[in-house]
């Protein structure tokens, strides 16, 4: 079990008060509402109860070690998975338990970059970025190519690279590629799992860039999961950090330096000693 943070230092109360002044927020101003979400699978307890506020246009980041949730609870918000219980609002509206044709509704709302990239290796670079627009045929086939190239500006890429397919491309242009489709529909909330793994640290930087220029230029609330610390303080205006399924830690990008928390104390300066024990091996 996570200690909580000791809330009974001049410091702590100091903090707890800024946090408190932070978060009086008016219920109009939350995008994302979590209460009480939790996810099983099996015997398996994957998120034990998540309470979580983001505000829009806020940039939140979620920290924490492989396998505490992360990614389940991106998939929960976005509704890839069925949380097993508790409250996921968006714009005040329960999005919990909907059924695929209200949900299909929602995602217009969307924009995912998901861990790895996920780029459908049949298509080329265009048919990626515009695949929903191509899907719903809203738009002309022509009209959709100049959107694709369009985004591929956004995000440093010329018109060459449009006809290319994903294996023809490095990683940090699938990142690229992958972060102009999460753009491409214009949605008011951006999710990001993983932005920066496996690329170097220039090619990082890069892509954190672009990820605050192309929020900002939306004014999107986003939602980014990252292992990696200097994508997390570069991005983010607020971060909470899971930890077995559970919120241990939230608050400023400020405050992260002195949390207080040692389990957040250990995962920020990559400790292998501390309260958090790796599992080597799965239960
Ligand atoms: N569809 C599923 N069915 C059963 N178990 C699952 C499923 N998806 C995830 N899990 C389990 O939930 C736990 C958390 O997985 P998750 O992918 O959220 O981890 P993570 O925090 O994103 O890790 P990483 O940083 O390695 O991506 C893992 O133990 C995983 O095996
Ligand atoms: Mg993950």
């Amino acid at each position: 079990m996570a200690k909580k943070t000791t809330l009974f230092s001049v410091k702590g109360i100091q903090m707890l008060l800024r946090r408190r002044k932070k978060r009086a927020v008016r219920e109009t101003d939350v995008k994302i509402s979590l209460r009480n979400v939790q996810k099983v699978f099996g015997e398996k307890k994957v998120l034990r109860g998540i309470d979580l506020d983001i505000c829009k246009g806020e940039s939140m980041v979620i920290i924490g070690g492989s396998g505490s949730g992360k990614s389940v609870l991106l998939k929960s918000i976005i509704g890839l998975l069925e949380p097993s219980r508790g409250s996921i609002k968006i714009d005040g509206s329960e999005v919990a338990h909907l059924s695929s044709r209200e949900r299909n509704n929602m995602m217009h709302k969307f924009g995912v970059l998901f861990q790895g990239g996920a780029l459908f290796d049949s298509l080329p670079v265009w048919k990626n970025i515009v695949f929903t627009s191509l899907q719903t045929k809203k738009y002309s086939k022509r009209d959709c190519y100049d959107l694709a190239i369009s985004k591929l500006a956004q995000v440093g890429l010329g018109a060459d690279v449009a006809r290319l397919f994903p294996s023809e491309l490095s990683g940090g242009m699938q990142k690229r590629v992958a972060l102009a489709r999460a753009i491409a529909d214009d949605p008011e909330i951006i999710f990001f799992d993983e932005p920066t793994t496996g690329l170097d640290p220039i090619m990082s930087g890069v892509i954190n860039d672009l990820i605050v220029k192309c929020s900002e230029e939306l004014g999107a609330t986003t939602f980014t999961i990252t292992h990696d610390m200097r994508s997390a303080k570069k991005i983010a205006d607020n971060i909470a950090m899971l930890y077995e399924g559970k919120m241990i830690w939230q608050g400023g990008v400020k405050d992260l330096n002195h949390s207080e928390n040692e389990y957040v104390e250990q995962f920020i300066n990559g400790r292998a000693k501390g309260p958090i024990q790796m599992k080597i091996k799965e239960e």
